[in-house]
Formats: structure tokens, C-alpha cells, sequence
């Protein structure tokens, strides 16, 4: 088989590594893919949001699965225009990925379908927005309804922050048409983690979970950014708690999306609050996370097209899906500057110093005169596997320091509560 990976970042060329594993593939071509993806197969210059431009290189290239790694053309009805083509695809369709493009659907949904979350009430006026600020309690956390690339979130401080917050994206609509409606919500306290299930709108084939690092400095400290690194398991995972987001979460978001008419089929992702005694969800996402997915996926020992064709055949309740029980550890090496500015073009040495058994997914990475160079704020993900967190983590950032290129930055501390309480169990 021929496949088709749609992204280009590290979150793609995992997907790509992965797939090129399966002895049933013959072939991965990336679109637009970086320097890492060119390794594997064919880069096609096609942008995600070109999908005429994506269904021609399909017929082209012989592609016979095309897989989605990001959002927006998931939000945006790449799954539709494809199958309309009777292209085989991975993703969910345009009405099932609204439940993360539509902070308001999402949380409709959880709501009238009783699936734990933080309490909610969402606004189409900006004058309803503030004066329901100003009756409440404490500060809540202000959401764009739509896709803002991750910055659409403001867990404020105070009412003034919030009342700020809504006024940027209701009024000075700095997020576009996504601000025109805002949800406010509780703030939730607890530990936050990511899980992740294939689901073919009726079974939900495992649970695997992570926890990634969104700020820029150690200690969660400085701005968002787009993950500094992840790992898994989580520390505090447990059976007990894996089945119970299954049966208070998972199950019942996938039976809900179909008593809704939009039944869901892909990946499930879900962000979570995990406090003692209680899991809220924090959002919905309609794909794998980065950089989730660099620790996840070389944790996955079964065949992943297997999986991905029985999703989309309506057969996951015959599939199983084996883990590997090591930890991973993924550390990410950013261009300086990043999340702000930063440059691109300095060349990248070391690559070729890397151990053998240590993957390293290029994000932001092109080949210029011969030699891979970075193009962009995230640039790899260095991932590494050990038999415990600790020498996961250990393997991981020595071979972080052996890649260089001017100005590079990581976060220390990735996994470093994870090897202070080590215990993993899932
Ligand atoms: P989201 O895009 O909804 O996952 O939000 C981005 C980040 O904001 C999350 O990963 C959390 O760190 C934080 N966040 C979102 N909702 C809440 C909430 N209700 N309480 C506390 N933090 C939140
Ligand atoms: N790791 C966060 C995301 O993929 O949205």
C-alpha cells in the first residue's frame, strides 16, 4: 500500500516512522512534511488546507489511504471532500471534528449527555459575557468557541484578566470569527493528562494516556507554546483509572456523538483534569496531540495500519492494540526565541550521532544545499524508551545534547515528576 500523511510537523513524521513499519506498506509520502518525512518517502508540496490540490496528488501518486494528522483540515471537511472522491481516509468527518472545533458543541455535548466537566455557560454577547463575569464567584477560564491554534485559552487571575480576555476576542476579534462566541468556565485544579482511543463510532479500542508540557520554561513556567516535550505513562495512572475515563468518558462521548447524528470515527483525544476521586474533561481534540504522539507511538507494538483499517472498516471490536510496557520519554528542541520570535535557517549537526534505537521526529526542519536546517519555533523531538522513566529520560536528553544548532532551547525537567514518584502501571 501507498499512504499519504497530511501535516508536517513531528506529530506527522511519527505517524509517517510508524506506518513505514508495517509490512503491508509499500510507500509513505508526507504532505508538505520537513526534512525528516523527506527520509522516509516523497515530500508533496500540498498545503493541509488545499484539499483539491491533496485529492490530485492522491490520484498521482497512487496513494491508497490518506491519514490526517492536523485539525484544521479535519475541522475543516478534508475527511468529507476525500470520501466524496471515494478516497480511503483516517479522521473523523467535518460534524464529528466540531468537537473540537466548536468549544460550544463540546461542551453541549458533555453537558446534555452528563459526561464530566467543568461547569460552563456559552456567550454570544459580549455585554452577557461580562456582566455573567461579574456575578461570578471567582475568576473563570475564558475559551474561543473556535480553532485558534492553541492560544484560545485564558485560564485568568482575576475578573479584569477575564473581562480583558473577552474583549480581545468578542471586540477586537483577535482571534477572527472563532472569538465571535466565548465560553466561560470553572477553573479546575488537579493534574492534567492527555488520553487517546481509536474509535470506529461504536467500540473504543484503548486508552493510552500521556502528559505533555505546554509552557516554554522549566517549573511550567512563561508562555504556552505548541508542547515542550511529553511522556508516558503518567505516574498516576492506574486500571482503575484508564476504565474509569473509559466508562464516564470515552464510551459515552462516542455513543453521544451517535444518538447526536454525528457519529465519531478516528481518534478520540481527550484533555483531562485528574484530581483525586474525580476526572473532568478539559477539551476534545479530533486527532493525536504533539507531542504526544512522539512518546506514544514508539510505545505502540501492534501494527498500526491494522488499527487504522479496522477504524475505518467498522471492525475495532475484532482489533486489539499492543503496548509496549517501557516508558518513553520525549524531549523538544526549540529554535531560541520561540514562542516568540525566533530565526530560521541555522544548520543542524549531529543528527547521525543519535543511538540507533532513539528517534528523533523532525517539526520544523527543511534540507537546503545538502544539509537539514531549521524552519521553525519547534524543530525535533527527540524520543527515547527505557525500562524505567528514569533511563528513559536519562537516554533521552543525552542524545538531545549531542544535536546542535545555534540558539537551541529545551525544557530540563520533562518526565522529572515521573522519575521522583516513579510508578507506572498502565
Ligand atoms: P484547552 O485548549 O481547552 O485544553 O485549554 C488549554 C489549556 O488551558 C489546558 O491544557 C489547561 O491547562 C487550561 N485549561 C483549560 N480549561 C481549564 C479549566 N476549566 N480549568 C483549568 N485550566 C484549564
Ligand atoms: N498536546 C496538545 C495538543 O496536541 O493539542
Amino acid at each position: 500500500m501507498k499512504i499519504l500523511v497530511v501535516g508536517s510537523g513531528a506529530r506527522e513524521h511519527a505517524i509517517a516512522w510508524k506506518l513505514a513499519q508495517s509490512d503491508r506498506v509499500d510507500a509513505v509520502c508526507t504532505a508538505p512534511g520537513n526534512a525528516g518525512t523527506a527520509e522516509l518517502g516523497d515530500n508533496l508540496p500540498v498545503d493541509v488546507g488545499d484539499f483539491g490540490g491533496l485529492a490530485e496528488a492522491v490520484v498521482t501518486n497512487h496513494v491508497d489511504l490518506v491519514v490526517v494528522g492536523p485539525e484544521v483540515p479535519l475541522a475543516g471537511g478534508i475527511v468529507d471532500f476525500l470520501q466524496a472522491r471515494d478516497v480511503p481516509v483516517f479522521g473523523p468527518d467535518r460534524r464529528a471534528a466540531a468537537i473540537e472545533g466548536s468549544k460550544a458543541f463540546a461542551k453541549d455535548l458533555m453537558q446534555k449527555h452528563r459526561i464530566p466537566c467543568a461547569w460552563s455557560e456559552t456567550f454570544d454577547s459580549f455585554e452577557e459575557a461580562c456582566a455573567c463575569i461579574h456575578r461570578l464567584p471567582e475568576p473563570p477560564v475564558v475559551k474561543v468557541d473556535g480553532l485558534a491554534a492553541g492560544k484560545g485559552v485564558t485560564v485568568a487571575e482575576s475578573k479584569a484578566e477575564a473581562l480583558a480576555a473577552v474583549e480581545a476576542a468578542m471586540v477586537r476579534r483577535v482571534f477572527g470569527d472563532a472569538g465571535r462566541r466565548v465560553v466561560l468556565e470553572e477553573r479546575l485544579r488537579g493534574i492534567e493528562a492527555s488520553v487517546f482511543a481509536f474509535t470506529d463510532g461504536q467500540t473504543v479500542l484503548t486508552t493510552i494516556p500521556a502528559c505533555d508540557y505546554k509552557r516554554a520554561w522549566d517549573g511550567d513556567r512563561g508562555p504556552n507554546t505548541g508542547g515542550m516535550g511529553s511522556y508516558s505513562p503518567p505516574e498516576f495512572f492506574h486500571e482503575g483509572l484508564v476504565r474509569r475515563i473509559n466508562e464516564t468518558v470515552l464510551e459515552p462521548t462516542v455513543k453521544a456523538m451517535a444518538a447526536e447524528g454525528t457519529p465519531y470515527k478516528g481518534i478520540l483525544y481527550a484533555g483531562l483534569m485528574v484530581d483525586e476521586g474525580s476526572t473532568k474533561v478539559l477539551e476534545f481534540n479530533c486527532r493525536l496531540g504533539d507531542p504526544e504522539t512522539q512518546v506514544i507511538l514508539p510505545r505502540m507494538t501492534s501494527d498500526l495500519l491494522d488499527v487504522i483499517e479496522a477504524t475505518i472498516d467498522n471492525r475495532l471490536d475484532q482489533a486489539s492494540i499492543q503496548w509496549d510496557r517501557r516508558p518513553c520519554v520525549g524531549v523538544v528542541i526549540a529554535s531560541g526565541g520561540y514562542p516568540g520570535e525566533y530565526r530560521k535557517g541555522h544548520p543542524i549537526s549531529g543528527l547521525s550521532d543519535v543511538d540507533p534505537d532513539v528517534a528523533v521526529f523532525h517539526a520544523g526542519t527543511r534540507r537546503a544545499d545538502g544539509r537539514v536546517v531549521t524552519d521553525g519555533g519547534r524543530v525535533l523531538t527527540v524520543t527515547a524508551l527505557g525500562d524505567t522513566m528514569e533511563e528513559a529520560r536519562a537516554r533521552a536528553y543525552d542524545n538531545v545534547r549531542r544535536i546542535q544548532f545555534q540558539d537551541a532551547r529545551w525544557r530540563t525537567d520533562i518526565a522529572l515528576r515521573a522519575v521522583v514518584s516513579e510508578s507506572p502501571t498502565c
